[in-house]
């Protein structure tokens, strides 16, 4: 019995299973960017539009966000679920609308919304995964009081 699996073979198999693994990878990001965007459609868009444009003076646009974009996805959490009423400037700009919290979204579920709002309209950052939720959340419990 010769060894019929040669170095070509190894690769070839190499190559197929990082094909495969990259589709997977690509499929669960486009689910959970569709999710994102129903969590969307149903608790955002009424106020930030489905443009992502929001209305002037009342709701801040995501689109082209400095803090949707950004590295603190520990406040972009906290915003969420909490919502906010900060009146703070936001690129600049200030809202008078008070955003509703969302305490009963899940982690996978914020992840997910986060995601799409961060990969929609002219917005191209990273993906926002559970595991950094989860570390959001505790991170702004503990700071609660
Ligand atoms: C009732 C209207 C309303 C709804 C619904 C709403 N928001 Fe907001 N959102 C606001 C307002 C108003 C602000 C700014 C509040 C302030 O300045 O104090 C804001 C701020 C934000 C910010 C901060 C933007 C920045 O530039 O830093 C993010 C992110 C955000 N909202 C995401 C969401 C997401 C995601 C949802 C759905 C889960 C959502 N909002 C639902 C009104 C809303």
């Amino acid at each position: 019995m010769g060894n019929k699996i040669g170095i070509n073979s190894i690769y070839k198999i190499g190559i197929c299973f990082s094909i495969v693994m990259t589709m997977s990878v690509t499929m669960l990001n486009a689910q959970n960017l569709i999710k994102g965007k129903k969590i969307f459609e149903t608790r955002c868009l009424v106020c930030h539009q489905a443009d992502g444009g929001g209305v002037p003076n009342m709701n801040p646009p995501l689109d082209g966000s400095t803090g949707v974009n950004g590295k603190d996805i520990v406040r972009m959490v906290k915003i969420v679920t909490n919502g906010l009423d900060e009146r703070v400037a936001l690129d600049g700009m200030y809202y008078n609308n008070a955003m509703t919290a969302n305490p009963d979204l899940k982690a996978d579920a914020i992840a997910d919304v986060l995601s799409y709002i961060r990969n929609s309209w002219s917005n191209k950052a990273g993906l926002v995964t559970v595991a950094q939720v989860n570390a959001a959340l505790l991170k702004n419990k503990s700071k609660k009081k």
